[in-house]
């Protein structure tokens, strides 16, 4: 059974959510420029790419390639490049950076404690994710608010800190993605298909099964609260 066939169902809510969010995006190229949107390359994500290629805006698209991303993630790129009409930019970590903290770790240390996976994200993400804003007054994130408890509240804009964060799907349920995905045969990544609700690296990301959270799958041996990489942790969080 495909993603498409399992998920695909549109809320009551579903043509103003999609209406809300079109505006919103237009609204972000025309007003809020220049702007780009951050792809995992999951669901969410593909919807996004494809709402902006339609829609012909002016907004690029960049892809934290981490150097542990599935396969199947890369291929998703690959293929996403070739057929974008916005521009797809891949960021990814500073070679020396990744060699020297492997060397001096090891491939596994994400596992031993939070800090050290901490030190992985800050150098395959985070420091590509500041590159790949510089200069951007604006990021577009595939964020919603089913996602997890930490996410309840996601707002559509958030101006909360010193770069505008748009959450275009912030209200999309989960059965609204997929229907989206299935009306408009969009091409998504086949992790999708194996039980994958949430794509990121590969040592840190597993399936999940019937009845399991939506973030289970994501650093799933650590505590629930510290379940994000630092990409939407907010400052006074940090700081806390
Ligand atoms: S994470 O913080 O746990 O990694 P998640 O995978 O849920 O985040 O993704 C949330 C949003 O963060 C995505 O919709 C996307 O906008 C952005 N994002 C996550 N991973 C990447 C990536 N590798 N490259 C670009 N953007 C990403
Ligand atoms: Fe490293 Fe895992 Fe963070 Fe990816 S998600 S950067 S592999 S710790």
């Amino acid at each position: 059974m495909s993603a498409i066939d399992l998920h695909a169902r549109a809320s009551k809510d579903f043509e103003a959510q999609l209406a809300e969010t079109k505006a919103l995006l237009q609204r972000a190229a025309a007003e809020f420029g220049p702007v780009t949107q951050a792809s995992s390359l999951g669901a969410e994500d593909v919807v996004i790419t494809h709402l902006i290629n339609s829609l012909g805006l002016d907004i690029e698209v960049f892809v934290l390639e981490t150097g542990a991303l599935h396969q199947e993630t890369l291929d998703l790129l690959e293929r996403t490049r070739a057929t974008s009409r916005a521009p797809v930019k891949v960021y990814r970590p500073v070679a020396e950076s990744v060699v020297h903290f492997v060397g001096r770790e090891g491939k596994d240390a994400m596992y031993r404690s939070i800090e050290l996976r901490k030190a992985c994200c800050q150098i395959r993400k985070m420091e590509p994710l500041a590159r790949a804003l510089a200069g951007k007054q604006a990021w577009i994130t595939g964020l919603r608010r089913e996602q997890s408890a930490a996410r309840a509240e996601v707002p559509l804009v958030d101006t909360s800190e010193a770069r505008i964060k748009l959450n275009p799907l912030a209200n999309w349920t989960w059965g609204d993605v997929w229907h989206y995905i299935k009306l408009h045969k969009v091409d998504y990544n086949a992790l999708h298909d194996e039980f994958y609700p949430s794509i990121g690296c590969a040592p840190c990301t597993r399936a999940i099964s019937l009845g399991e959270d939506f973030r289970a799958g994501r650093w799933w041996w650590e505590q629930e609260s510290a379940k994000e990489c630092g990409l939407h942790v907010k400052k006074e969080e940090i700081a806390a």
